[in-house]
């Protein structure tokens, strides 16, 4: 007899920017940008830039420690750290690994996963079935990037864009009703090179012709990833929401990957949202990829719009492509 799933509850919620702001106006001194273009365009007007020193471990161990102290409980009591990154420390070990170290969460077994800005939901999914089977008891899930380390900042169409952030939840089933009530998540492969890093890996290894190819540095095509992200997210949101037995309507709060605002408004409207409804933070952090889910939950929690019993939908959308939404009675 299969044993029925457990309820998985966010029983904490942290997250970590780095000090240093860089603002639109900092941005027209480095390439040919304007405040106007960049604002009217993404609805961003400021990005956090870690200091060179600061790897994507240290952004990630302390949104980890502030989703622990949330949930009052400590690293020996982690089974599984899962980290969504696509700018870990190095190739390998896995970021998730140098995670577990540093919290002392000695019986954690760590690992990371590679899906871009779908990264901390797809971790999320993931850690939600071990927690419902009974496989782990509490699970860390941390969604981190260092973007602006992989930013050509000679690139206009995309330096303007992208900021580092971490954010992370612990997971545990309750017993009590409500949590994380479905999940969906999409990829296709057939669209990589729309947005993608393609140098550093077993294609494009490094050397000197891929580093004077300028081949280590992201590359987008905007308008094509914009053009996706709308029918995308919209389709997974209504996709998960109709898997939880519910209507756009009945949602307390959207937060929704912040990349662009035009993005953000036009999936909205789709749903038939007000944007009251829908929380918005990228006008001070850019989009930071797989961090942006978490660090808004983060902020929306902090700022009291997620009350117990509220009901809310996460979505995103990012390179792969992969897409991804995830309904939570909070
Ligand atoms: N400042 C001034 N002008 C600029 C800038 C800039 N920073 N960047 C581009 N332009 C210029 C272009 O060169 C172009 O000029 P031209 O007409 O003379 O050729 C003009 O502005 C229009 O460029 P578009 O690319 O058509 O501008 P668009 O309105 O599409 O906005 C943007 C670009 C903001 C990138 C948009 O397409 C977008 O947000 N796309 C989605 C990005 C996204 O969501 N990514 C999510 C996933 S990220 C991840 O997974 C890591």
């Amino acid at each position: 007899m299969i044993a029925p799933a457990r309820d998985v509850h966010i029983i904490g919620v942290g997250s970590c920017t780095p000090d240093r702001v860089l603002t639109n106006k900092d941005l027209e001194q480095i390439v040919d940008t304007s405040d106007e273009w960049i604002t009217t365009r993404t609805g961003i007007k400021e990005r956090r830039i870690a200091d060179p020193n600061t790897p994507a471990s240290a952004l990630a161990t302390e949104a980890a420690r502030r989703a622990l102290k949330d949930a009052g409980i400590d690293g020996t009591e982690i089974d599984q750290i899962i980290v969504g990154t696509v700018t870990g420390d190095r190739p390998f070990p896995s970021t998730a690994c140098l995670v577990q170290d540093r919290l002392g969460a000695k019986k954690a077994y760590a690992f990371d996963i590679s899906a871009a800005c779908s990264g901390f939901l797809y971790a999320l999914s993931l850690a939600r079935t071990q927690v419902a089977s009974g496989a782990a008891e509490t699970v860390l899930v941390i969604g981190v990037e260092t973007l602006s380390k992989i930013v050509d900042w000679t690139d206009r169409n995309t330096c303007v864009l992208f900021g580092d952030a971490s954010g992370a939840v612990v997971l545990r089933s309750t017993g009590q009703p409500g949590g994380i009530l479905s999940t969906k998540l999409h990829s296709d492969g057939a669209l990589t090179n729309l947005l993608e890093m393609p140098g550093g890996g077993s294609l494009h290894p490094a050397s000197h012709e891929t580093v004077d190819k300028r081949l280590h540095y992201i590359r987008m095509s905007g308008n094509d990833v914009f053009k996706y992200a709308v029918r995308a997210m919209e389709s997974v949101a209504c996709e998960a929401l109709e898997a939880a037995g519910l209507k756009p309507e009945e949602l307390d709060l959207l937060v929704p990957h912040q990349a662009n605002y035009r993005i953000i408004d036009a999936t909205a409207r789709r749903l038939g949202l007000p944007m009251e409804k829908v929380f918005v933070n990228l006008d001070r952090y850019g989009n930071t990829s797989s961090a942006s889910i978490p660090l808004a939950l983060d902020e929306a929690k902090r700022q009291g719009r997620l009350k117990p019993g509220s009901l809310v939908e996460m979505v995103t959308f990012g390179g792969g492509f992969t897409w991804a939404a995830a309904v939570v009675r909070w």
